[in-house]
């Protein structure tokens, strides 16, 4: 018998199970989050970059819609946290400027372009003095680049301790520990039982796990996320004031074929990433990962030796087979996912939580989050190894 319920539980206190259990809880419903560290995850680690127009990828357009509705509600839902809680969540609407290095890069760029233009989204093609007109301290090597100032930012640590408070706010229990396996009574998920060995019940669990959400125990196979773990090292340098403004707005680029990003924060921040590797549960940072994106990111701006190296880390992102995420209820009653979001969890945060709260209230998911039901991976779908 379970010792306390809920109408709602989520399984994992990231900022995606965070966002869904405060949602909820606006809408009326008593809500539970279990975590052993409510808003770490992978926000931790992540720049935070707001980039559906400069992260746009062939075959994702679907995806492409669902970015831009969560971008769309950005400002609304960033002035929401901050008024609830006080806390500045460091959005800030600087624009981006993918640039390139050499020729291949430019070519890579100039259909990137191609690809924005026939989806309908603002970017302008700069030249390369055009581009270190915008930003000064570029290679003087850059050959051109695509502003976008639709993409902005924001502090994903920032917004995972404001959806911390938001929760408490909102009456939200939260469970510091562990989830041992899911119960299921009578082909209905009715709770979770921990590692302390107590059952909560719930009439309605969600599974917010992160890249850990194939993991939970009890989970019938034919409704198990396909989600895998892809590994990223970032890197955190601090602008002293002598050097400020360093970057006006994030730089990225694909450098030998590798993606590299730097996001400069308003309180002096730089942040540089990110790795992309397929190596399982493994969050070493190593020297390799720390060359290749000092390497790259020197390549693009070569002022960036002189700062101080203040934090290297990794995170996992949870990948999934088309890249895109999970979201609402699965083929066992009772059970919804908010999961897969690979490299567009922070980007997606605000339209998973309007999801998800949509999908507990109506049993349905809203128009835009449709595409992204788990059902359509169906029975016993295998996690795709990218290669
Ligand atoms: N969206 C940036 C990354 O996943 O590295």
């Amino acid at each position: 018998m379970p010792t306390r319920t809920s109408d709602v539980l989520v399984v994992g206190g990231g900022i995606i199970g965070l966002v869904t259990a405060w949602r909820a809880a606006q809408r009326g419903f008593s809500t539970a989050v279990l975590d052993p560290e409510p808003g770490g995850g992978a926000a931790q680690v992540a720049a935070g970059m707001l980039a559906a127009v400069t992260e746009l990828h062939y075959g994702e357009q679907t995806l492409l819609a669902l970015n831009l509705a969560s971008a769309q509600r950005y400002p609304d839902f960033a002035a929401e946290l901050t008024d609830l809680t006080g806390l500045d969540l460091g959005y800030r609407r600087c624009g981006t400027l993918a640039v390139a290095l050499d020729a291949d890069d430019r070519a890579h760029l100039r259909e990137l372009h191609a690809l924005q233009h026939q989806s309908g989204l603002d970017s302008e093609w700069l030249s390369g003095r055009e581009c270190r007109r915008l930003e000064p301290m570029l290679a003087p090597g850059v050959r051109g680049g695509l502003r976008v100032d639709g993409d902005h930012q924001v502090d994903p640590r920032r917004l995972a301790g404001a959806l911390v408070a938001a929760c408490e706010r909102a009456g939200v229990v939260l469970h510091r520990t562990w989830a041992e396996r899911l119960t299921v009574e009578r082909d209905r998920a009715t709770g979770v039982l921990t590692r302390e060995g107590e059952v909560l019940g719930a009439g309605q669990v969600v599974l917010a796990g992160g890249s850990l959400s194939g993991q939970l125990k009890g989970v019938p196979d034919d409704v198990l996320p396909p989600v895998r773990p892809v590994k990223g090292q970032v890197l955190r340098l601090t602008v002293p004031e002598r050097h400020a403004p360093f970057l006006n707005r994030t730089v990225r680029a694909v450098v030998r074929g590798s993606h590299v990003y730097l996001v400069p924060r308003e309180n002096g921040e730089l942040v540089v990433g990110a790795t992309s590797e397929e190596l399982g549960w493994d969050t070493t940072v190593t020297a390799g990962g720390v060359y290749e994106l000092l390497r790259d990111a020197h390549e693009l701006v070569p002022g960036i030796t002189e700062l101080p190296l203040t934090e290297t880390r990794a995170g996992l992102r949870p990948g999934s087979p088309d890249n895109a995420p999970l979201l609402g209820p699965t083929a066992l009653p009772g059970l919804l996912l908010a999961t897969g979001h690979y490299r567009n969890g922070v980007l997606l945060t605000p339209v998973t939580g309007d999801a998800l709260a949509h999908a507990l209230s109506t049993g349905e998911l809203p128009d835009e989050a449709r595409p992204f039901t788990p059902k359509r991976f169906g029975a016993g779908a295998l996690v795709e190894q990218s290669v």
